[in-house]
């Protein structure tokens, strides 16, 4: 598949300095398996995940909470050159599934149906054992070199028991959650895992005639819902993908609707590292990226139409960036006691304030970085810029924090985390971000081009003093909302198409 590339001006971080050229050419290439979202065939697939990103109990007769729809289109070789053109007796193109019903039923405990996968009991790391099963059946047949796998839709359902022991804190294994904090739970089994319906892949014809796939998943936490007589009260989500027939890219509709008992929902659209551990999730998955993007030099690029915002509690993500490094700046290993998931997201919804002022310096970070590169103190209160943050928070496992300090939520993460959310501001609208609050959302569409590696480059994260800097290497890229609890039912909607992760081309280094 042709690689989608651009030629960029990359214009250096500080343009005054004098050692430096003003500009230097270089050529970016998309990160991405099917960048642009413009590949006919479709690698999708959908995870979904308890409070701490894991399974704990499997949805009855659901199997593990891991499907794909990887479905390849194939018209004849004419009909290929003529655009894919039907005649008038109808499609000659095809539909190759390669993930069947047999394989997104699998359920703990079951055997594979190819050697290679172990059939673990435990549902956590069956469903780490069926994604990279999935993965091996999507996986493009025309890409040895850097293998890639899907894009990953990821449902998760913020109710927290705080009588189980399924969740860990700050990594570690407890007997009894102690805590102050309220966590949304109706009761025994408030964390159980959804009801998912599917669409596989179909053929349609567009008004031309050309073929496109498009297909989808719904489904529900509620597990009493009759989504054939339509959600009513209950929770809902849905994911559906199908092509812009004038761009050629996919365009994922994207729906979620929160209840009563489910209150708190996310729903993302995620390119993740096409292997190896993604933004909160401490196994070897599969996604999308098949090169990582390093701040500063990474850009994403997508559209996206907020149609329903979701409520006042509805924080949007223009996007999500997730990694994991420790606090000695060393990549993560998969030690869940060292290992530190990082995130930065920026919300559009302007019902979001900024909870980062100068009377409540606990939510901000300890300095903001300028453009030009000042360090601007949160106690000088003439000089940083409050609202540009919504929050931020410290890993539970820093050993040097600088008072005062609020920690992370130490129980949704499978480890640590570190959180720092950034809203609407002229100090990122230089990276392309939105300027004001309202920019971006309901009836403002936008082809967004982000700079997001120069705009991550100058935020905070938490290091232990002395050590070396991280390297910000971001193995997850997300869209979509986290409907934080709300007391009625909310739903927001939107699409994405577009999206892209370009990265500068890296040169072939020969031996
Ligand atoms: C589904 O696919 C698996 C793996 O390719 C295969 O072993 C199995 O026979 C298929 N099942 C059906 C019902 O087609
Ligand atoms: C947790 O246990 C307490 C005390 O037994 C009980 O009152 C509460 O309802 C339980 N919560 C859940 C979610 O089961
Ligand atoms: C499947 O397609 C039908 C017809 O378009 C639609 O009504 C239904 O909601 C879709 N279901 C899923 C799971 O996407
Ligand atoms: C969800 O998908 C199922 C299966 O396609 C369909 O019967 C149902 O109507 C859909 N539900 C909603 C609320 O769209
Ligand atoms: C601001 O914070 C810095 C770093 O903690 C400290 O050195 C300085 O004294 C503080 N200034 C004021 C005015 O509190």
């Amino acid at each position: 598949m042709a690689a989608f590339s651009l030629l960029l001006a990359l214009f250096l971080l500080s343009e005054r300095s004098s050692s430096l050229p003003k500009s230097a050419a270089v050529r970016y290439v998309s990160a991405l398996g099917d960048g642009g979202m413009k590949n006919r065939n479709a690698r999708i697939a959908l995870e979904a995940w308890n409070f701490c990103n894991e399974v704990g109990d499997e949805a009855p007769s659901m199997g593990s909470p891991r499907l794909a729809d990887c479905a390849d289109l194939t018209c004849p070789i004419l009909a290929d050159y003529l655009h894919q053109r039907l005649d008038s007796h109808g499609s000659k193109c095809e539909v190759r599934h390669w993930v069947n019903e047999t394989d997104n039923k699998l359920a703990s405990g079951d055997n594979f149906p190819v050697s290679g996968f172990t059939s673990y009991k435990d549902p956590d790391m069956f469903a780490n054992e069926k994604e990279r099963y999935l993965g091996s059946l999507c996986k493009p047949h025309d890409t040895e070199e850097e293998p890639w796998y899907f894009w990953m839709i990821m449902l998760k359902n913020g109710n927290f028991d705080k009588n189980s022991t399924l969740c860990p804190e700050n990594g570690r294994k407890v007997g009894k959650i102690v805590t102050r904090r309220n966590f949304p739970c109706f009761g025994k089994g408030c964390m159980n895992q959804p009801l998912v319906y599917h669409n596989y892949s179909k053929l349609v014809a567009d008004e031309k005639g050309i073929m496109h796939l498009i297909g989808g998943f719904n489904g529900t936490y509620d597990l009493d819902a009759e989504l054939s007589k339509g959600a009513g009260t209950r929770s809902f989500f849905s994911v559906s993908w199908q092509k812009n027939v004038k761009t050629g890219s996919w365009v994922f509709s994207n729906s979620l609707t929160t209840s009563r008992n489910y209150p708190w929902l996310m729903l993302y659209l995620r390119a993740d590292a096409a292997e190896g551990f993604s933004g909160g999730y401490h196994y070897n998955g599969r996604g999308m990226m098949r090169k990582l993007p390093e701040s500063p030099n990474f850009k994403v690029k997508l559209t996206l139409d907020v149609k329903l915002g979701g409520g006042p509690n509805s924080q949007f993500y223009l996007i999500d960036i997730g990694s994991c490094w420790k606090n000695d700046g060393q990549p993560c290993n998969g030690d869940v006691l060292t290992d530190v998931t990082r995130y930065s997201e920026m919300i559009i919804n302007p019902a979001t304030t900024s909870w980062c002022r100068a009377d409540n310096l606990v939510s901000c970070p300890p300095y903001h970085t300028s453009l030009s590169g000042q360090i601007i103190h949160r106690n000088e209160t003439s000089r940083f810029p409050y609202s540009a943050y919504h929050l931020y928070c410290s890993p539970g496992n820093a050993e040097h924090l600088e008072k005062p300090y609020d920690i992370c939520d130490p129980y949704s993460n499978p480890q640590a985390q570190e959180l720092i959310q950034i809203l609407p501001h002229r100090e990122w609208s230089v990276h392309g971000y939105p300027k004001k609050q309202g920019d971006g959302w309901i009836r403002d569409s936008r082809t967004w081009d982000l700079d997001v590696g120069a705009l991550s480059s100058r935020l905070y994260f938490y290091q232990d003093p002395g050590t070396k800097p991280a390297k910000r290497v971001w193995t997850s890229i997300n869209v979509g909302t986290e409907i934080y609890a709300s007391n009625r039912q909310e739903t927001a909607e939107w699409t994405v198409s577009d999206f892209d992760v370009l990265v500068p081309e890296q040169k072939a280094i020969s031996s």
